[in-house]
C-alpha cells in the first residue's frame, strides 16, 4: 500500500499551452506570492512582468512545464525552462545578461528554469524533485547543461547547491546582484568539446 506522507505530491509534465485556465491561476497566484512582488504602476507593467518570467513558457511549444499537485489535485509548485541558450533567441532579448555577462556560460548550461512552490509546500524536498525531473529532460534531449539565474544573497541558492549546482559567474542586473548556477549533464564535457 502506497504510504501517505506530509506534502505529498505527483509531478506531472504537461503541455503549457493546454493547462486548463483553473491550473493557470493556481500557477499565476504561487508566481505572484513567490516573487513577493504585488506593487505594479499598471495593469500592463504586471502582465510584462507576468510574462517575462512565466508566461511565454506557458504557451507551448518546446519549453518544459512541470505541475506538482497535491493529493486534491492542487497546484503545489512548479518549474517551468527552456531547452535551447536563451542569448540565441529572440524571446528573451528583454533578459540583458543572458546576451550580456552570461553569455559564454550559457553557451555551455544552456538549458534554465525557474521554479516556485507555495508555502505550505516548501522544505520537503519538492523543489529538488522538480530539478531532478527538468535535469532528466534536458538529459534526454541532449543538452550540456542547465542553469538558473538568481540572487546572490537568497536563501535559494542554498538550495540549488544543493540540488548540484554551482555558482560560476555574477553580474550587476536590474539593481541587484544575481549570480548564475550551473549544473553540466552526462555527456555534456565531451560533446563541447568535439564543437
Ligand atoms: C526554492 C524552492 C523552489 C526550493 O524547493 P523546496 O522543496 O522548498 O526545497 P528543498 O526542500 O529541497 O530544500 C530546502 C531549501 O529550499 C530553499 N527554501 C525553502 N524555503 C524558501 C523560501 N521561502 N525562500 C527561498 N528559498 C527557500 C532553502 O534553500 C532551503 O534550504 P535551507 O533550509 O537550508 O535554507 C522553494 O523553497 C520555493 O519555492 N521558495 C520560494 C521561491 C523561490 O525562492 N523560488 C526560486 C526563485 S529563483
Amino acid at each position: 500500500m502506497r504510504t501517505k506522507r506530509l506534502g505529498d505530491v505527483t509531478i506531472r509534465a504537461v503541455d503549457g499551452g493546454a493547462l486548463p485556465t483553473h491550473l493557470v491561476a493556481q500557477i499565476d497566484a504561487i508566481f505572484f506570492e513567490a516573487s513577493r512582488r504585488s506593487a505594479f504602476a499598471s495593469a500592463n507593467e504586471r502582465a510584462a512582468f507576468r510574462e517575462r518570467w512565466l508566461g511565454r513558457y506557458l504557451a507551448g511549444g518546446s519549453d518544459v512545464v512541470l505541475v506538482a499537485h497535491d493529493l486534491e489535485g492542487a497546484v503545489a509548485g512548479y518549474l517551468v525552462g527552456a531547452l535551447d541558450d536563451p542569448a540565441e533567441q529572440e524571446r528573451f532579448a528583454d533578459i540583458g545578461y543572458f546576451r550580456g555577462a552570461f553569455r559564454e556560460l550559457c553557451r555551455r548550461y544552456p538549458a534554465h528554469l525557474h521554479i516556485n512552490l507555495a508555502p505550505a509546500f516548501r522544505s520537503r524536498g519538492i523543489g529538488a524533485r522538480l530539478i531532478a525531473a527538468f535535469s532528466a529532460r534536458a538529459v534526454a534531449v541532449g543538452t550540456l547543461g542547465f542553469h538558473v539565474v538568481t540572487a546572490k544573497d537568497a536563501r535559494n541558492v542554498r538550495f540549488y547547491t544543493r540540488c548540484g549546482l554551482s555558482a560560476l559567474g555574477t553580474t550587476s542586473w536590474s539593481g541587484r546582484e544575481v549570480v548564475f548556477l550551473g549544473r553540466a549533464l552526462p555527456g555534456g564535457e565531451s560533446s563541447l568539446s568535439r564543437r
